[in-house]
């Protein structure tokens, strides 16, 4: 193992060159802590993706600020909405609760040693899916009556607490406000559940519809049901979280945790002094030099008006970098902001290099994330560009490229 390394939940594979393996990177159960002197320029291309660990502290610190008093699900779906579950447990253990989808990841939480709550968002798929969680101790949304049946035919020793979910107007999980409460009086019925909590998901928090018409309509369903209730993700916790009605006893924030604003481009991360979680970074690995009428890349998509430098860059879609964005999407090239020229191409993307003197081979290019220089890139920013959204960009991170995590 390298001088300097740390050694993680797992030790970090490398080969004799001190190539970072396959093995370690970024599956599921997997957390390579690599010290920044670890030799990653041995690695064959010079693309790595950091994990910030101060960063998601400082993000769940706003987000338990954000909630007075009201317990915290750290939303960790989607393998930590792509930094690895591995890789934030440590960070975010400091929440109440883990809440995700899949069983696996639930098992690999308690592996970790996370002996608290852990929430299925979505509940269990299947029957059989009822075993892992009495073994495992999990909580589990209920939001159709075949969950309610499978649950009846469940034999367990240790009865289930379970979050009803209602479908408050999102359309998409959960039962209609005018069954909820027939939902509730068949899971009370059951000697498989203990503790019923009330459960909604908004779909407009984000944006200028709101949340109020999803609050009443819960409110009037729920009315006098006993339980706790859950309903905050990150944009109704940031936007309206000092509202008793709207953080309730459990908040579920996700995409604010990772340092990326739920509600861009009507609010950046500085408003709601979140931290970049990811840093995608690379190297500049040629620099081109154009004349009026040269074009770059695949299709000459663009075309120079004025002599340009051009830099060519280590990092393409099939690093997870998004292949619809095309000129104009920022990007930092030694901590000073810059943009893309062109169409991306699968391992390469090309940047203006024009009025960056100081740039050339070798010179540190930030896709989004934080640069050795402090600059920010929101990852909601290039998202944009590409006509989507932070939590689309960050879970599209590929497999082949290296992760380490920092403090
Ligand atoms: C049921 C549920 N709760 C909470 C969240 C977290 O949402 P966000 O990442 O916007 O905070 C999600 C994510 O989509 C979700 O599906």
């Amino acid at each position: 193992m390298p001088a300097g390394a740390v050694v993680g939940l797992d030790t970090p594979k490398s080969d004799a060159r001190g190539y970072i393996t396959q093995a370690a990177r970024g599956r599921v159960g997997e957390s390579t802590r690599l010290s920044p002197r670890t030799p990653i320029a041995l690695m064959p291309r010079p693309i790595l993706a950091t994990i910030h660990l101060g960063a998601l502290r400082h993000n769940l610190a706003v987000a338990r600020q954000r909630a007075q008093g009201a317990r915290v699900w750290a939303v960790v779906k989607a393998n930590a909405y792509g930094h690895g579950i591995a890789r934030v447990f440590d960070a975010l253990r400091g929440a109440d609760g883990f809440a995700l989808l899949d069983l696996a990841e639930a098992e690999l939480l308690r592996k970790l040693g996370w002996r608290g709550p852990i929430l299925l968002l979505e509940g269990v798929f299947e029957p059989r899916d009822l075993e892992p969680c009495s073994r495992l101790g999990l909580w589990h949304a209920v939001h159709t009556d075949a969950q309610i049946d499978w649950l009846s035919q469940h034999k367990t020793q240790t009865p289930h607490h379970v979050f009803l979910l209602m479908n408050s107007g999102m359309n998409r999980l959960g039962f209609p406000a005018a069954r909820y409460r027939t939902a509730w009086a068949r899971l009370n019925a059951l000697v498989q559940v203990d503790e019923i909590a009330l459960m909604t998901h908004f779909s407009d928090a984000d944006g200028p519809r709101g949340i109020d018409h999803q609050l009443a309509t819960f409110e009037a369903a729920a009315r006098d049901l006993p339980g706790e209730r859950s309903l905050a993700n990150s944009a109704a916790l940031l936007r309206r979280g000092d509202e008793p009605r709207v953080h309730q006893d459990w908040v579920r924030p996700g995409i604010m945790l990772y340092g990326s604003s739920p509600d861009y481009p009507a609010n950046g991360i500085a408003h709601w002094g979140l931290q970049p979680a990811m840093t995608l970074s690379t190297q500049v690995i040629a620099v081109q030099q154009l004349q009026a009428g040269d074009s770059v890349g695949y299709g000459s998509t663009f075309t120079a008006d004025q002599p340009m430098t051009v830099g060519t860059v280590a990092c393409g879609y099939a690093d997870g970098y998004p292949r619809h964005g095309g000129t104009d999407t920022p990007v930092l090239v030694d901590g000073q902001r810059t943009r893309t020229l062109g169409r991306v191409s699968m391992d390469m993307l090309a940047v203006d290099l024009t009025g960056l003197p100081q740039a050339g081979v070798g010179s540190e290019v930030t896709l989004w994330g934080r640069a050795a220089n402090g600059t920010l890139l929101p990852v909601e920013e290039v998202a944009a560009a590409a006509g989507t959204i932070g939590y689309e960009q960050l879970c599209a991170l590929a497999q082949r490229v290296p992760v380490v995590v920092q403090e």
